[in-house]
């Protein structure tokens, strides 16, 4: 039985097994086959969602599935029925799930209990459907593999999204910058479970304010000098200051990561060629400007696109 439950318990050649079908469901749209006939895939968020959501249910309709959308809040576990009982009613009745939710705890226990192949579709932790992507998105626009190259991610790097940049990092060497303020940095504990040492082996610049460490395969870099972290960069890539659940903490925030945004400037200072990349929803004006994201809009709406194609090789990947 497999699960995507984060990217952390991924092991880069599984990733790859992952990342190596995107392709053939992008170019066979119409014809590829229908791993997932005769089965019902259940959807149930606790958040809101664009891209996974539609993502996950073209993609397992098109894969010969059926597919229901259970809203959190429409279903008893809004009104507090436990994560291990709805499991084992749902694992009783479905085939798989895709689970949205805030702790990382409840997707775990929803695969432990249901004994059906589940997917982590995003939570406070991880976002392991989103950061295969854009590693896929990364591959196919600039026909190479992404190991050895540089990755600069700017914003809130303590949250879902750059955790799981941190392992795939961690798996497929490569160069991941955070570039944050010391307060949105991830934990030494989270880097520590990717492979990283010691904080005493750490390579420290204090000037720059920056710790450098080797990871796995990769080499993370934080960075509060947004400036020096884009230089020279393969891709630039951002994500929301707020995450969602974090609404409490928005003036705090806006006010603290006001200067971590992608704009001409910072493009100038990273490789010709750049991809800029966002995960979306995105925010103009805060960690992208207006004209950053138009003139990079290929990239980061083919990048939206691949979603489909890739959570269709996910689900592939599982039912084999
Ligand atoms: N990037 C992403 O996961 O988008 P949604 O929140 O719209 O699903
Ligand atoms: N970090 C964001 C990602 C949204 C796709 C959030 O958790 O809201």
């Amino acid at each position: 039985m497999k699960h995507l439950l984060s990217l952390e318990s991924l092991p880069a050649s599984e990733m790859r097994a992952i990342l190596d079908r995107v392709a053939h469901f992008k170019s066979n749209r119409a014809s590829h086959g229908r791993p997932l006939a005769d089965q019902t895939w259940a959807l149930i968020f606790s958040k809101s969602s664009t891209r996974t959501r539609v993502s996950f249910e073209v993609g397992i309709r098109e894969l010969g599935g059926d597919v229901m959308f259970l809203s959190a809040g429409d279903i008893q576990l809004g009104r507090g029925e436990p994560i291990k009982d709805t499991a084992r009613v749902l694992g009783r009745m479905i085939h798989g799930a895709v689970i949205r939710t805030y702790a990382q705890q409840d997707v775990e226990d929803f695969a432990r209990y249901s004994g059906i192949p589940t997917v982590n579709a995003l939570t406070d932790d991880e976002h392991p459907c989103q950061i295969l992507t854009d590693i896929f998105t990364f591959e196919e626009l600039r026909q190479e593999p992404i190991t050895g190259k540089i990755v600069t991610f700017i914003g809130d790097a303590a949250c879902n999204v750059p955790a799981s940049w941190i392992f795939a990092a961690a798996r497929l060497g490569f160069e991941l910058r955070l570039a944050a303020p010391r307060a949105y940095w991830p934990s030494p504990e989270l880097l520590r479970r990717a492979g990283a040492g010691p904080e005493a082996d750490w390579t420290s610049h204090p000037g720059t304010v920056t710790e450098r460490m080797q990871v796995g395969a990769g080499m993370v870099e934080l960075i509060e000098d947004v400036r020096l972290a884009a230089r020279k960069a393969d891709v630039l890539y951002t994500d929301v200051w707020i995450s969602m659940g974090k609404e409490a903490e928005a003036a705090q925030r806006i006010a603290d990561l006001s200067g971590y945004q992608i704009n001409a400037g910072l493009v100038a200072l990273a490789k010709p060629g750049v991809l800029v990349m966002h995960c979306l929803p995105a925010y103009r004006g805060k960690e992208i400007d207006e004209e950053t994201l138009e003139a990079h809009a290929s990239t980061i709406f083919t990048e939206a696109e691949n979603r489909l194609h890739t959570q269709k090789a996910i689900l592939d990947w599982m039912v084999r």
